[in-house]
């Protein structure tokens, strides 16, 4: 299988990826995919073999830790799970971390809090291939997994011109959705409250990278935001490291919340999706996240195989 070499060595953002290599990376996944039931027999099976990917986790994970070691042992790689009390930049400088680490492993997968940390850390070991995990202000990893999901559902090739909204917090999450929806052509949608909109700066990256029309359209309410959309996205009120601010966010974003008449005034047969974890009764109401259009688990399942792709983009050599 060709496996096309990522644009740039690291992943710390969609924009790390040009059009082509999202194209190519959300293709690629769906071909792991359907490869993966050959197992030890699957032509990415070796991809890694004698490569070293470290993980190294600031913050809580359930989905992104565990794909990411399936992902790399499935590509015939090895793990190295560091553990958090390397807690980078407070025992030893970032940039010593990255160089250390640069003389052992090929790659490193990490979850921290700010996005300047990570890109001194990636900045800091040019040997080293850095993958964003989640920070504070991107998740691109998710970004893959959601448009593998909606490419699936919403059928091959037609991602362009369709529209999705995303309700809530102007928040990572959503950076990674409209930054990789601009590169696909899809048209974005976000209802936030005012003071959790998505940062201005995103508002333009987006515009610049957007292609085939692709736009972005910010809204007051989630009723407007929702009307026609082929999908519904949200994610928690209060993220990591906001757990202070959770009383005040369930008040201000309670009119926010992903319920059956968002869902009715979205599109006819409209998908729910959630990054997850999901708070059921406050960000999606437990009907919406049981329904038959919530697609939620596929988009868990589709870390996997978007990450698989991701790392056989940035650090297979070859592939038999
Ligand atoms: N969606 C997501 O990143 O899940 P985890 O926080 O469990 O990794």
């Amino acid at each position: 299988m060709p496996t096309t070499v990522a644009r740039k060595k690291d992943f710390l953002s969609v924009l790390d990826f040009d059009a082509a290599d999202l194209e190519n990376c959300l293709a690629l996944a769906a071909q792991v995919k359907a490869d993966r039931s050959l197992g030890r027999h699957a032509p990415t099976a070796d991809a890694l073999d004698g490569r070293h990917v470290a993980l190294l986790f600031d913050k809580p994970s359930l989905r992104t830790r565990t794909t990411f070691e399936i992902a790399v042992r499935e590509l015939g790689g090895h793990i190295v799970p560091l553990q958090p009390d390397v807690a980078l930049g407070c025992r030893e400088p970032v940039a010593d971390v990255a160089r250390n680490l640069e003389r052992w492993v090929d790659g490193v997968v990490i979850r921290t809090f700010s996005q300047k940390v990570l890109q001194e850390f990636a900045a800091s070991a040019r040997r080293l291939h850095v993958v964003n995990a989640l920070t504070d202000e991107e998740h691109p990893c998710q970004a893959i997994a959601d448009f593998l999901t909606l490419r699936e559902r919403l059928g091959l090739g037609t991602l362009r011109g369709r529209t999705i909204a995303y309700v809530g917090d102007g928040n990572n999450v959503a950076t990674s959705l409209v930054h990789a929806a601009a590169m696909l052509g899809v048209h974005v949608h976000v209802a936030s409250p005012e003071s959790y909109q998505l940062p201005h700066s995103v508002v333009q990256q987006a515009t610049s990278v957007a292609r085939h029309g692709a736009r972005l359209r910010l809204f007051n309410e989630a009723i407007d935001a929702v009307a026609g959309v082929d999908a519904v996205y949200t994610d928690t009120w209060t993220s990591m490291g906001q757990e202070a601010e959770a009383d005040v966010r369930r008040r201000v974003f309670a009119p926010f919340q992903v319920n059956e008449d968002v869902m009715a005034a979205a599109g006819p047969g409209a998908l729910f999706m959630h990054c997850l974890p999901a708070h059921r009764g406050e960000e999606v109401t437990s009907d919406v996240f049981e329904s038959d259009v919530s697609v939620v688990f596929d988009q868990a399942e589709n870390r996997l195989h978007g990450q698989k792709a991701l790392l056989l983009m940035l650090l297979a050599t070859t592939v038999a």
